[in-house]
Order: C-alpha cells, then sequence, then structure tokens
C-alpha cells in the first residue's frame, strides 16, 4: 500500500515550471520545436506535409554529401561510436590531431582544438583565455555561446553598439591603461548577416593592445579564400588572435573548433574547464568535418550555387522591398518590427510550403522582430521559385 503521507513535499520550483509564461506562450502558437518525421535535401516533412527549409545553416548544401555520409560510416566501422571521455583524461585519438593540424592550416593558424560542439569552441575562445581581472568589450548582439563564456569567464564585460567601432572606441577611452583587454566580435552575424568591421577592430585592438577573440561560424566556408573566413576575407588572420567556429554551419556536420598559436591552445587546454571536462569529439562527427573541409578546397561549385541562389533570392526580397536589415551574406533576416506581423508572415510562409524561423525581442533589439532566413547552395531554382511564391502571398498578411 502506497505510503501517501510519507510523499515527498514538492519543491517550490515546480511552481515556477507549471506556471512559466515563456513556455506558456510558446507552446501555444507552437513556434520551435518542431519535428520533421523526413528529410531528403532541402525538403522537410512535418505532419505529412512537404517545407522547403529556408533557415537551416547548411549555406554549402553539403549535408547529404556521399563523400561525408562515406566517410562518417568509415570512422564510426573503425572506431566506435564514441571516445566515452574527455580528452586530458581519455586522450584524444589520432583523428583529432589529424582534423587540428589541417584546420589550422586552412585557416592559417598554427594550432586548432576541436570540441563536440561549437557551442563549447566558442564559450572556450573565452574562458579559456580571460581572467577575472581582464576587461572583456563585446559586441552586444553577440551569439549566446560567447556571452556564457563571457559570464563564466568571471571578467568585468562592457558592450558596445552592434558593430560600431567608434562606440568602442569611445568606451575604451575611459578605461584604465594597465588593464588587459580582449576584444569579443563575431565574423558575421548570425541573426543579422552582417559582416564585423574587422579592420576598424584590429585596428582598435592595436591602439589599445587587446587581445581579439573572433567567432566565425557564420564567415567560415561563405567568406574568404575557399571559405577561409571573415579574417582572410579581409587578409587580416594575424590580427586575429583567437578564432572560434562550428562546424553545424558550412560544414553542415557537428562540433566546434579554436584556432591560434601552438602556445596558446596549450594554454586553452590548461584553463578552459568547457576544454578539459566535456568529451571528445566523436570519431564519426570528426571524419565527416574533416571530408567537408577537403570537399570546400576541391570543390569550389559550391560555393558558387550559393553565390547564385543568393543573388536570385536578394533580388526576390529587393522586389518585395522586404527589410533585410543590410544583411551582406546568405543569413538574411526579413525585419518586420513588431511580433504579431511576423507571427502571421511566418504562420503564412508554413501555409505556403516554407519552414523558416521566427526571432523576436528580446532574442533581436527592440523593434527588430524578425523571420531569420537562410540561403543554402541546395536550393534548387523549383524551390527559389515556391519561395518567391510564398513570400508574395506572406506579405500580404501583415
Ligand atoms: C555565432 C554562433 N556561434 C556559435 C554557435 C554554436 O554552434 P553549434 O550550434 O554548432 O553548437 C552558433 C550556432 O548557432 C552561432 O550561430
Amino acid at each position: 500500500m502506497p505510503l501517501s503521507f510519507l510523499k515527498k513535499r514538492k519543491s517550490p520550483l515546480w511552481d515556477r515550471i507549471h506556471s512559466d509564461d515563456a513556455t506558456r506562450l510558446r507552446l501555444k502558437y507552437d513556434t520551435y520545436y518542431h519535428i520533421f518525421e523526413d528529410q531528403s535535401g532541402t525538403k522537410v516533412v512535418k505532419d505529412g506535409k512537404e517545407f522547403v527549409m529556408l533557415s537551416s545553416n547548411d549555406y554549402l548544401g553539403l549535408s547529404n554529401h556521399p563523400k561525408i555520409k562515406e566517410a562518417g560510416k568509415r570512422a564510426l566501422e573503425k572506431w566506435g561510436s564514441s571516445t566515452t571521455g574527455a580528452r586530458l583524461a581519455n586522450g584524444g585519438r589520432i583523428f583529432h590531431r589529424e582534423l587540428e593540424e589541417k584546420l589550422a592550416d586552412f585557416l592559417g593558424k598554427e594550432a586548432c582544438h576541436v570540441f563536440s560542439a561549437g557551442y563549447l569552441a566558442c564559450a572556450s575562445s573565452i574562458t579559456g583565455f580571460a581572467d577575472r581581472k581582464d576587461l572583456l568589450f563585446a559586441d552586444k548582439n553577440l551569439h549566446s555561446s560567447l556571452w556564457s563564456g563571457i559570464k563564466l569567464s568571471g571578467a568585468r564585460c562592457e558592450r558596445f553598439a552592434h558593430n560600431n567601432p567608434d562606440h568602442l572606441r569611445e568606451i575604451l577611452e575611459y578605461e584604465d591603461d594597465s588593464v588587459e583587454k580582449i576584444f569579443v566580435l563575431e565574423g558575421v552575424y548570425s541573426m543579422e548577416g552582417h559582416i564585423a568591421k574587422l579592420p576598424e577592430f584590429t585596428k582598435l585592438a592595436e591602439e589599445f593592445r587587446a587581445f581579439v577573440v573572433l567567432d566565425d561560424a557564420h564567415g567560415f566556408g561563405v567568406l574568404g579564400n575557399s571559405g577561409r573566413g571573415t579574417a582572410d576575407h579581409f587578409g587580416m588572420t594575424d590580427q586575429v588572435d583567437v578564432l572560434c567556429g562550428s562546424f553545424s554551419k558550412s560544414l553542415a556536420g557537428a562540433g566546434g573548433f579554436v584556432a591560434s598559436t601552438r602556445e596558446a591552445i596549450d594554454y586553452m587546454r590548461s584553463h578552459s574547464k568547457q576544454t578539459i571536462f566535456s568529451a571528445a569529439l566523436s570519431p564519426a562527427s570528426c571524419a565527416c568535418a574533416q571530408a567537408a573541409l577537403e570537399i570546400m578546397q576541391e570543390e569550389p561549385e559550391h560555393r558558387a550555387r550559393l553565390q547564385k541562389n543568393l543573388d536570385r533570392y536578394r533580388s526576390i526580397l529587393s522586389g518585395l522591398e522586404l527589410d533585410t536589415w543590410e544583411s551582406e551574406t546568405p543569413a538574411i533576416p526579413i525585419v518586420l518590427g513588431e511580433k504579431e506581423k511576423v507571427y502571421y508572415f511566418w504562420k503564412a510562409l508554413l501555409e505556403k510550403g516554407i519552414y523558416a524561423i521566427i526571432s523576436i525581442a528580446p532574442g533581436v533589439p527592440p523593434g527588430k522582430d524578425l523571420i531569420r532566413t537562410a540561403i543554402s547552395a541546395a536550393h534548387t531554382d523549383e524551390d527559389l521559385d515556391k519561395i518567391e511564391d510564398a513570400l508574395i502571398y506572406a506579405k500580404t498578411k501583415i
């Protein structure tokens, strides 16, 4: 017989969980965490209905590339599913080192460390270097992974206006010369599609002797020679002290990296808890990333197709006079400015078989509520026709 009087009294935390408004609204409007029962290229299927995916970050369209799938299968066969432990304790494998050497070489850095998620890599790019007594300067529109790293570092952080070197200078001029300074930037801002004003930022870094951390999750594969990224695009790889990024965008995989000098990577391996205490990147993910990296260099046609699709998509958007926040890259927001408009626009796209993501304040600045879209080399001409028709329709709904 159950002894109900002995039942544990519930923690008040359960009240918070039951009555949480953010969760209630999310479930009510059913805007996130969708499950697709099938996928083929850019097409995803939900509840039996097919959608063209217009928000994934598969910029080069490599997620179904036969060479990548083959590399993943071979690694799984040879090495099994996981190395089941952190590298510091259980050791890395020869395939980790091989990928790190190839990636470092490609990026124009001496050394690299790969992680099981871009999020961990980007957080580590700060926790691995910043000390409590340092001073961080962060673009106010940074990705959550970098904010996590900033918070975990315990260092003081000053925010500057998005992609605004003049504002950064104003703040810098108030600060003590003797404190160590670290700039935290993104190469391509994932929501806005803006390219960092790296020449101006690196000039400031030189003047104020600041250390520069650049998250290039969305520039890698897209900008620079063969997709070497934003720093390469500006010819400024040497002016960026630490580069980090993700495999889940252009490389169409899972994992991430931090690249810098040999000495700096060794230092990060001693100081970043995310590097020390998190399990190694899996054999299959490592092999897929390495194959994708090779394809990026050997098959320029993917970038060429991306550019072609991008030109067409941009002309559709500008023909419809939609506000794209001056995006310069394949990550393209459609700014509608009010969350109700965003919701109706998004619903209309869904109705017409197009899947995109809603992003509303506080995720974006007030007045910038938007639909986040991204174009891929894998989009076909028919996909783009369908996207155009759906956008025309959605515009009539707001
Ligand atoms: C700018 C930026 N940095 C880091 C990450 C984290 O990468 P991942 O999703 O591969 O963990 C993302 C992913 O959304 C991102 O957009």
